[in-house]
């Protein structure tokens, strides 16, 4: 640190799931697409981690804590071409090899397990032909693709049954077992940006009169019950496992105007379970609904005894005002990550930032261009 640069509690570490993290940066997850198999790159099947994915994480890992991008937890949570799954040995062997790089530069990563829910397409379920959600409402406005890349309407879900519900959890449970085994340090739970849990919170997407549904308890049902099914599974104990929330997004067309009451309601729930952290989109810049007011970390904070990640359009000093107002624990960056891959030794320096990443960069499919080119600073 040079002499010039005021001591952080950004820059300090922190005590996550009984280990410690040597800063409070955070990798946000970010779905970069870059599984393409280098034998067949436009094979569409392919969603296991190769080579790009573990030079990219390797060169990340000063961050304290690494969360990867969202993973398919199977085969009908799959919805994003080239996205990464955890289902299959080898999808397991490439991740082994990720969280093997990273823990060998002393970092510390958790796997985002994803369901996308009705923002998927059935080309990428062919064993059922459907796509899934609480309830039969489509997201009109949310950019589906199908397998082959092609931009289409999105589908109208099939409402899920008792059965389904308990099925996808088991999903949920597998796939954490085979984070275990792939070496990933805990879970992070997507209850964000409209996939499956967030549809199951919020009242715009879930009309359902059973358990899972009506009340605002009951739209948190199914996330507590993911979460206690992995705890009682035993392949991460609960201070291993986080979960991810976005509530003043309208990305996936949502938002719902008793968010407020609802997001404040699952911290509230969740905190007994003692789980690693809640990490929160609480910024607008990544979209606002405006059906409800904003939930900030300092209104969770109220309801939420462990550590919180906060996150959107963070300056370094910002982010430092959050974390010494007791609002959060940590922040993380998503677009400044992607183009600032030493951003932990730039704000230690007080170096300048490269420029986010351009759109044009964040989901390309020709290899380490714009994914893992972006060069670490180098001082005069
Ligand atoms: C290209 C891209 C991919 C993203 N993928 C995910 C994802 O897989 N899971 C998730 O929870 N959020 C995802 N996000 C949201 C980011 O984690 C983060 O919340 C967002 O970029 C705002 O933070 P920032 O202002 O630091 O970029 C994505 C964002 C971008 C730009």
């Amino acid at each position: 640190m040079s002499d010039q640069t005021p001591k952080l509690q950004l820059l300090s570490p922190v005590t996550v799931g009984g280990q410690t993290l040597r800063n409070r940066v955070v990798l946000a997850p970010l779905t970069r697409a870059r599984c393409t198999s280098t034998t067949d790159p436009f094979d569409p099947v392919n969603a296991t981690p190769n080579d790009l994915l573990v030079e990219h994480y390797a060169q990340r890992a000063s961050g304290g804590l690494l969360v990867t991008e969202a993973t398919a937890v199977s085969e009908m949570g799959w919805g994003w071409r080239n996205a990464p799954k955890i289902c299959t040995p080898e999808q397991v062997a490439g991740w082994k090899r990720v969280t093997e790089a990273v823990h060998e530069k002393g970092g510390v990563i958790y796997i985002q397990l994803w369901h996308g829910g009705r923002q998927t397409h059935s080309s990428f379920h062919p064993s059922t032909g459907k796509i899934f959600a609480p309830s039969a409402i489509a997201c009109p406005n949310a950019a589906v693709k199908t397998i082959d890349g092609e931009s289409v309407k999105a589908e109208v879900p099939t409402e899920m049954t008792l059965q389904d519900i308990q099925d996808t959890i088991q999903e949920f449970v597998t796939a954490a077992r085979l984070s275990k085994e792939a070496g990933f340090d805990g879970v992070e739970l997507h209850s964000g940006n409209g996939y499956l849990i967030d549809t199951f919170f919020q009242s715009s997407t879930n009309k359902r009169t059973d358990e899972y549904g009506g009340s605002i308890d009951n739209r948190c049902r199914f996330l507590k019950d993911v979460v206690e099914a992995i705890i009682a599974d035993g392949s991460y104990p609960s201070e291993r496992i986080a979960f991810h929330i976005s509530p003043q997004g309208n990305y996936g067309d949502m938002g719902s105007n008793d968010n407020f009451d609802q997001f404040v309601r699952i911290a509230k729930i969740m905190n007994p379970l003692g789980l690693a952290y809640l990490n929160m989109q609480d910024g607008l810049g990544f979209g606002f609904h405006e059906k409800d007011k904003i939930v900030t970390c300092a209104d969770i904070r109220k309801v939420w005894d462990g550590p919180i990640i906060g996150n959107i359009g963070l300056t370094r000093d910002v982010a430092e005002g959050m974390i010494r107002s007791g609002a959060v624990d940590m922040c993380s960056w998503g677009r400044l990550y992607m183009s600032n891959p030493d951003l932990v030794e730039r704000f230690t320096n007080n170096w300048p930032l490269a420029p986010e990443a351009p759109y044009q960069d964040w989901w390309r499919t020709d290899g380490a261009e714009g994914y893992n080119t972006y060069p670490t600073y180098t001082p005069e």
